[in-house]
């Protein structure tokens, strides 16, 4: 069992794959650490973000059992990680390792941005989660804020923007709903309510391939 979790950044895909993999007891992959640990191992060695080889060796270096979100999930780190994201052999190899991933037992959750059109096609549950960039912009503040960091909404608005554009930009896997992804536009929803709503999507969907 493979549910696949895509959308734009910032739109609440890392919480609820979370809540998700633990409802039903699934292993959980962010795809979006596999990006960004490339692009770190990258800046820790001083080597350039622009030479595509040096990063798909880089990428094939990759260990899925190290990733540390709270490391990895530095505003520097995810604009390189955008930057190598482009390169199509760097993606050919954080694909191959991303779906070695999906087959785990008794079933996994993978989100990113490319899971339901390139990872996963044949997944049996796809969701497209995305929210206004405004709404996506001020989660982001506010969460900064939480944490007790100050935090500028026009320069998160504008990041957010410049990060759709790259993303859904791109020549290779851009961002985009699978054909057979539901929709989920949480822009006026809490989490709870969108965790309710995936989770009506995927039990209908284990009901028909029970
Ligand atoms: O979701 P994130 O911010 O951690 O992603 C970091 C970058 O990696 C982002 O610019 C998009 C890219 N990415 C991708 O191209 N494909 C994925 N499956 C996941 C992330």
């Amino acid at each position: 069992m493979i549910i696949a979790i895509d959308g734009p950044a910032a739109a609440g895909k890392g919480t609820l794959s979370r809540r998700i993999a633990e409802e039903y007891g699934f292993h959980h992959l962010d795809t979006g650490l596999t990006y960004r640990a490339t692009a770190k191992a990258l800046l820790d060695a001083g080597l350039p973000l622009d030479d595509e080889a040096v990063a798909e060796a880089m990428a094939r270096k990759v260990d899925l059992a190290g990733l540390d979100r709270t490391v990895l999930s530095r505003h520097e780190i995810g604009e390189a990680a955008s930057k190598i994201a482009v390169m199509p052999s760097v993606r050919r190899a954080l694909v191959e390792a991303q779906r070695g991933f999906s087959h785990r037992k008794p079933g996994t959750v993978l989100d990113g941005r490319d899971i339901g059109t390139v990872v996963c096609p044949d997944a049996p549950v796809k969701i497209y989660v995305t929210a206004s960039a405004e709404v996506r912009a001020k989660r982001r503040h506010d969460e900064i804020v939480a944490a007790g960091g100050s935090a500028d909404y026009t320069a998160i608005f504008e990041d957010v923007k410049r990060r759709d554009e790259r993303d859904m930009g791109r020549a290779d896997s851009p961002l985009r709903p699978a054909e057979d992804a539901h929709l989920l536009d949480t822009s006026e929803m809490s989490i709870e309510a969108a965790f309710q709503t995936a989770k009506s999507i995927i039990d209908a969907s284990l009901s028909r391939n029970a």
